[in-house]
Order: structure tokens, then sequence, then C-alpha cells
């Protein structure tokens, strides 16, 4: 059963998370497995004499969420709802409060997630909307709320909002992770390097396909002064940070610009009946050779990783080996999925080496070739050959590999 947290973060302002850990959930978004499950994190905060609510929870948490909000405060008494990021996961729960509040409140957003609620939920829930203007600032309850656009962070109608006096960062998605981490903040270190590959994938799978505007907001949030300065930055899913603020946006920064660990290539491949499988290895004992760490994710007869997982590897890996059986003139199923989704959701500026094996005619190595020169990975050889690898493939290969290693940084 998905556990509750309520606590309160700061005394003055009085500021509270109510945090509900999704264990249900096994494909986020439909698509993606996360085994390792998902909190959705929403934010009182009373000042003066209003009562602030930033986002909520999924639509399925509703009773849930409602519950927990009458804990702290009556819904009637709400005076403001921020709504930073208008998908699901944190304003399903929405319609049920605002109609507990009597439509009282006043809906603070873009101009997109106004479109967008109404889309969702129906014209009554944005009634009472205010569309803000990129770098808005409202006073409310004696305090300088300043809403900054992060468009694409993750979709075009995504904010976050800055509270001036006390430099806090409700972020929504930016800043976010999967799993459900033991503790609401970063102030463990054991939790944050558990928790921190999770937000690798979680920023590839989610909002990789938009990953140049990681980059671009962030520039944009350290040109505006607030990163550096901030005291708290609050996701909406995930770790609270406040112990070292700056670390996460640092981390997103980095996955946005695909920055590698030295030494770390990716090798990915299917092998139906042995043949990728000696080639892989030929590939693996060259690149340990040469004094390289490859991280390997393999569908065979016996196991499928999830492709969420090896999407997760792309960010940080100097360079990739993709291994391939031809299946019925074309790429090996599994194979073909993970690329398309690494063509769509991690595509960087990296390395890649082709090999394959194949019966009668070598097609997947070549459409693979076809795929990767269309994006921004760089392809480095393809090395395809039949059956089982002979003394001159094995050599071939090698030489491939050490090719790739040439092109890495
Ligand atoms: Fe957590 Fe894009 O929603």
């Amino acid at each position: 059963m998905p556990m509750i947290r309520v606590e309160k973060i700061l005394e003055e302002p009085e500021l509270y998370i109510l945090r509900i850990d999704d264990d249900q959930i096994k494909y986020f978004e439909a698509t993606w497995d996360i085994p390792e499950g998902i909190t959705y994190n929403a934010y009182l905060m009373k000042t003066g004499d209003a009562v602030i609510l930033f986002d909520a929870w999924k639509t399925d948490y509703t009773e849930q969420f409602l519950e927990t909000l009458s804990k702290i405060v009556d819904p009637k008494d709400i005076t403001h709802i921020i709504v930073h990021h208008t998908e699901p996961d944190h304003s399903g729960a929405l319609p049920k409060v605002l109609e507990a509040n009597g439509y009282k409140a006043l809906v603070i957003g873009t101009s997109f997630a106004k479109r967008f609620m109404e889309g969702f939920y129906g014209e009554k829930i944005v009634e009472n909307f205010h569309a803000i203007t990129d770098g808005e600032e409202l006073q409310i309850g004696g305090r300088t709320f300043r809403f900054i656009t992060v468009p694409w962070l993750h979709w075009p109608d995504t904010m976050i909002t800055y509270v001036v006096e006390d430099k806090l960062i409700f972020s929504c998605d930016a800043g976010g992770g999967y799993g459900i981490p033991e503790t609401i903040d970063d102030s463990d270190e054991k939790v944050v390097e558990e928790y921190l590959p999770h937000v690798t994938k979680y920023i590839v799978t989610v909002i990789g396909h938009y990953h140049k505007y990681i980059v671009e907001n962030i520039k944009k949030l350290k040109g505006l002064g607030i990163i550096e300065e901030a005291k708290m930055i609050l996701p909406g899913h995930g770790l609270i940070w406040r112990k070292d603020p700056l670390r996460i946006f640092k981390h997103y920064e980095d996955v946005g610009a695909g920055k590698a660990k030295k030494g770390k290539i990716l090798v990915i491949y299917d092998s139906m009946y042995g043949f990728v499988e000696r080639r892989m290895k030929i590939v693996i004992d060259e690149l340990k050779k040469h004094g390289y760490n490859p991280v390997v994710y393999r569908f065979t007869d016996k196991e499928a990783p999830a492709v969420s997982d090896i999407l997760g590897e792309v960010p940080d890996s100097e360079g990739i080996v993709i291994g391939v059986s031809t299946y019925e003139a074309g790429i090996h199923p599994r194979i073909r999925y993970t690329l398309y989704e690494m063509l769509d959701k991690a595509n960087y500026e990296k390395p890649i080496l082709v090999v394959g094996a194949f019966g009668w005619a070598g097609v997947a190595g070549k459409e693979i070739e076809h795929l990767i020169t269309r994006s921004k990975f760089d392809h480095v050889d393809t090395v395809e050959s039949r059956g089982m690898p002979r003394t001159e493939d094995e050599e071939r290969i090698k030489e491939a590999v050490r090719n790739l290693i040439a092109r890495l940084s």
C-alpha cells in the first residue's frame, strides 16, 4: 500500500510536504518499467492570511490526498493553488480539491496550464485562474512569489515558483526522479547515492526527448541568479534538496548535456542462439584489455532487461556498442525497440559501434547504421558476418573496438 508522509519542513513560513509513495505503479506513463516506484509531492504553505497549495497527487490518490490535506487545513481555507505542470500525476486530485474549496482559491499557472486544465477537467476548474507571464511577481500573504517558465521541463506548460524572501524553489518535475527514497530530503548521503541513478533514468525516459531544454532552462535560472542562492529545491517527485540544493540541478545539467563517466562503455545486444554473444565476448574482452568498463545489457531466451534501465545508462557512457542479430531481414525486435527509444529519448553525440551476426544475409547492422547516421550519434563502424565468428571476424571486431576507443575523447 502506498505510504503517506506529511512533514513540516519550515516553521516560518509554515511549510509542509504531502508525499505519497506510489509502490503500486509498474509502468510510468504506461511505458517505463519502474519497480523502484515514484513519489508525488505536494506542498502547503501558510503565510500571513494566505494558504497556498503547490500541486497535488495523481488522480488515483485523490481521496487520500483530500484526507491528508484536511488534517492540515480545511480545504475551504485554501486561498491559492499554484499549478506548476498539469500532467495528471500532479494535477489529478485538483478537481476534487477545488470542489471541496468551493472554487474560492485563485489558481495560478501558465496560459498553457489554463488551456490544458480546461481540456482535462472542464471549464469550471479555470473559472478563477490567473495566467502568469514569465518572471511575474505576485505578493501573497506578505511574501513575493516569482513565477518563471521552464518550457519542456516537462511540458510546454511548466513553470517554477521562487519565493524571494525565503529563497525557495518549487520545481515540480524539474529536480525530480523515480524511486521512493527513505528520507524526504538529501540529508543522508547513502540515500542520495542510491536515488541519483533513478533520477537519471527519470530524466531520460520522461524529459529525454527535450533534453536540450534541460540545459537551456538551467542556464536561464542561473542567469537569474536563483539557483546559486536557493536554500531549498522542492520537486514534485523524490527528494527535497536542502543540504546541497545546487547538486540536483548540476545532476540535471550533466544528464542533459550527456556528461560521460571516464571509461564507461554501454554494451547492448540480443543473442538468440549465441552467435552475437560470441562476438560480444570479443568486444568486452578487448574493451577490458584497454582499461574500459563495459556495462552490459543482453536480450536472450532467458533475460530481457527493461528498456527504461538501458536508457538511463546512456547519458554518462563514453561510447556504445550494439550487438544485433538480423531477424526476418531486419533488426531483432528487442534491439529495434531499444534503438528507437534511444534515438528519441537519449540522442547524444556519442560514438556507436555496431556488431552483427546473420544466417543468410546481413541486414540489421546496415539498418542500424542507416538510423545512426541520421541521429546525433557518431557511427564508428559496422562489422557483420555470418554465423560463428571466424579468426578473421575476430580480428575485424577487435580492430573496430580499437577504432571506437580512438574516437573517445
Ligand atoms: Fe511528474 Fe510531467 O509529470
